[in-house]
């Protein structure tokens, strides 16, 4: 079926988002790696589990969430009784194409001695076959409270589980899924960058491929990078990942340059999510008008994966003893 993009024209895009905001009592999320206009209409603009914590606190009606289906998806797990719409319901994620859950449960009755720990990047399905999830500002922290002795199956971004196992020195069974977005660097055209710029240090989130965040002075989230952008002694930050995250960076610190990492041809827009990139204000409008595309997810299906996700956010918080975790 096609769709025809609806006529907007005579329209007041912003002023009615602002209207049907308070009419509706929503609140608007956005990830860092929205647009800039997405970012600027936003109640709160946040890294995973950021949004998450805002998703599972806000008393509003209506979340409309500016990201990605697994984001609206977790607000719609930890707040069941809140419409929660996104504005374009195609937008995905490689990393949750890459884990299908019946691979994923096979994967995991072949390894029964491993609790799963798992990236908040993927779907309520895997979710819900999890132990515990992680985001990549929550992962060292959770991680550190797992038993040494306790075999882990960390999925389905390798990259980050293979940052984590490097970090802490610890084996884990990596899920072989990649972000297309982070896989995209080059490291032979951040090296000619880094040529030209020698004193910027280079910002990498933990997504990247090791011949990226091995180059990197700092390794973290969204927001990790963010804060980190605060502080550098220079003017100038390389920063390898969404590119998106800059609008934020500029707003907060406008005197210093943020430059993106390159691609492979290294001018591309190839590190642009293509996913992200599929909302816009035009469609944040009409999820607000229409209160759809709506984010709907069966009862069972939501409390099997809230288990993992509460666990999540009582372990990034610190509040979970060591030794709380054991196989299933
Ligand atoms: P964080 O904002 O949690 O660092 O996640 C990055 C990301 O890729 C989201 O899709
Ligand atoms: Fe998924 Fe990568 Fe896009 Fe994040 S940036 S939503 S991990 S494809």
């Amino acid at each position: 079926m096609t769709v025809m993009p609806a006529d907007l024209s005579g329209i007041d895009v912003r002023a009615e988002i602002e209207r049907l905001r308070k009419e509706r009592n929503a609140v608007i999320l956005a990830h860092y790696y929205q647009k800039p206009e997405l970012q600027d209409l936003a109640d709160f603009v946040g890294d995973s589990l950021e949004l998450s914590r805002k998703a599972a606190e806000t008393d509003a009606e209506v979340i409309a969430f500016c990201g990605v289906k697994f984001m609206a998806d977790t607000a719609k797990i930890l707040s069941p009784n809140k419409i929660v719409v996104l504005p374009d319901l195609n937008a995905g994620c490689s990393l949750e194409d890459s884990c299908p859950p019946e691979k994923f449960k096979a994967f995991r009755e072949a390894h029964p001695d491993h609790i799963a720990l798992t990236y908040i990047n993927c779907s309520t399905e895997v979710k819900a076959l999890s132990d515990v999830i992680v985001t990549s500002s929550s992962a060292e922290t959770i991680l550190q409270q797992i038993p040494l002795d306790q075999k882990i199956i960390f999925g389905p971004d390798r990259h980050l589980g293979g940052y984590l196992a490097r970090k802490f020195n610890r084996e884990m069974l990596l899920w072989p899924g990649v972000c297309i977005v982070h896989e995209a660097f080059s490291e032979t055209e951040l090296l000619k960058l880094r040529a030209q710029h020698p004193n910027a240090p280079i910002a990498a989130h933990p997504e990247c491929p090791p011949h990226i965040v091995d180059h990197a002075d700092y390794v973290g989230s969204t927001s990790g990078i963010l804060q980190y952008a605060k502080t550098i002694p220079g003017d100038t930050l390389i920063v390898a990942t969404e590119p998106h995250i800059i609008h934020q960076m500029q707003l907060a610190i406008p005197d210093k340059t943020f430059i993106g990492a390159p691609g492979a041809d290294g001018n591309c827009n190839c590190n642009i999510c293509p996913y992200m990139a599929l909302n816009n204000v035009e469609k944040l409008y009409l999820s607000l008008r229409d209160l759809s595309p709506r984010v709907e997810i069966e009862e069972p299906l939501r409390l099997a994966a809230k288990k993992s996700l509460d666990r999540m956010l009582e372990m990034a918080s610190g509040t979970v003893g060591k030794g709380d975790l054991g196989a299933r």
